[in-house]
């Protein structure tokens, strides 16, 4: 069937930062085929370096952004407000019917905030999750957000209990399961460790990983030289490799702390298969990641969270994880129980790789 510009449906996906592009990835290709459906794919630029961001475009095979927003690093406010101001300018000149968002960065919840104005409904995927810990930016972010979407499409149980908790109406509330775990298991099969070997010298499950960059362990001297000390510990047992977030690189200079990573494999931040190979087959992985919480559960890996609480719960309850906080003595227990258990989680309730069919169904359906 011929659509005119008028039948047709115009959905716009936002995205901005590393942990948008593999899971919007799943999304717009599920949604490739739906009928009368146009697909628009706006970059904010909240990331901008290519180890951060352009990189992930290509690799995850996205389509080349139809904009490209250049709203860079700032203040919360600085960048909320580029956002709005410029994702509004799109939004008058595309009239979408729908407007998607992932995840909880600042990008997300602005991009939210200009739909809702302009009474555009709002799909978000990854809805409901919650720390309940409102210092952390991102807790702001996916309370905002869900208060203005229209279709709340949670990864887990727990996500669809906190949105009821808060009064959502049950109809916007869709159990989809988790769309990063499409991505992951779709590119696990080019994930081996022969192609980071000639860059980071380690063997099949004797090294472990380490990801940091919350403002809450980084930007405190303190907080971050407790967490080091431990990787020292950790680093005496098997090599411990540190692919730097550019906000930690800048605060491990700030604080003069470089030297206390002597034992460590540092790198620069990775792609995403290349991320991928390093973590599947590692002994364990210490993080204050998010979406890498969820990453070690679907691959079995020991993860140990250096923060003080989760918004994903479900990777204590089913996977992997555990919340050991950022004290050196507890960062260093949790390491040695890792070492000697011997469970290795089960798998959560629909994170089964078809997450964005589910999601591709949900619009669909919302959108006719
Ligand atoms: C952001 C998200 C966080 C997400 C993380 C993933 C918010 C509030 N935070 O935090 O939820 O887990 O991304 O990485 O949205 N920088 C660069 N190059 C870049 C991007 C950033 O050098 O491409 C530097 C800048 O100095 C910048 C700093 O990193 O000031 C922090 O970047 P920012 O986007 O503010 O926050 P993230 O810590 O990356």
């Amino acid at each position: 069937m011929f659509l005119t510009r008028d039948s047709q449906k115009t959905i716009i996906h936002v995205v901005g930062a590393r942990p948008n592009y593999m899971k919007i990835a799943p999304v717009m290709e599920a949604l490739r085929t739906a009928a009368g459906v146009r697909q628009v794919l706006i970059n904010t630029g909240q990331h901008y370096d290519e180890s951060m961001a352009g990189g992930f475009l290509t690799e995850l095979e996205l389509p080349r952004p139809d904009q490209d927003l250049g709203v860079g690093s700032g203040t919360h406010a600085v960048q909320t407000a580029k956002v709005i101001v410029a994702f509004e300018q799109i939004c008058l000149a595309e009239r979408p019917d729908l407007v998607v968002v992932v995840g909880d960065v600042n990008s997300t919840m602005a991009a939210s905030l200009v739909a809702a104005k302009l009474v555009i409904p709002i799909a978000h995927v990854e809805a409901g999750l919650r720390s309940f810990d409102r210092t952390m930016p991102e807790e702001i972010n996916r309370i905002v957000t869900d208060r203005l979407a229209d279709l709340l499409l949670t990864p887990s149980r727990d996500g669809n209990d906190n949105l009821r908790a808060e009064g959502t109406p049950e109809e916007k509330i869709h159990l989809v399961g988790n769309v990063m775990i499409d991505t992951l298991r779709r590119h696990l099969p080019m994930a081996g460790l022969a192609r980071i070997r000639d860059r980071i010298p380690v063997n099949d499950r004797a090294y472990a990983v380490l990801t940091l960059h919350r403002p809450s362990n980084v930007d405190s001297v303190e907080t971050f030289r407790d967490i080091l000390h431990a990787v020292r510990v950790v680093s005496s047992t098997m090599p411990v490799v540190f692919p730097v977030h550019p906000r930690t690189r800048s605060r491990l200079k700030e604080f003069g702390l470089e030297a206390e990573l002597n034992g460590a494999i540092l790198t620069e931040p990775l792609g995403y298969i290349d991320f991928l190979s390093l973590t599947s087959h590692a002994r364990l992985v210490l993080t204050d990641s998010g979406g890498l919480q969820e990453e070690t559960t679907a691959l079995g890996i020991p993860c140990l969270t250096l923060r003080e609480n989760t918004e994903r719960p479900v990777t204590v309850t089913h996977g992997t994880n555990r919340v050991v906080g950022t004290r050196t003595v507890d960062i260093v227990a949790g390491f040695e129980q890792a070492l000697v258990s011997t469970t290795g989680g089960r798998m959560p309730e629909l994170w089964d790789g078809h997450a964005a069919d589910r999601i591709a169904a949900v619009i669909s359906r919302f959108l006719t």
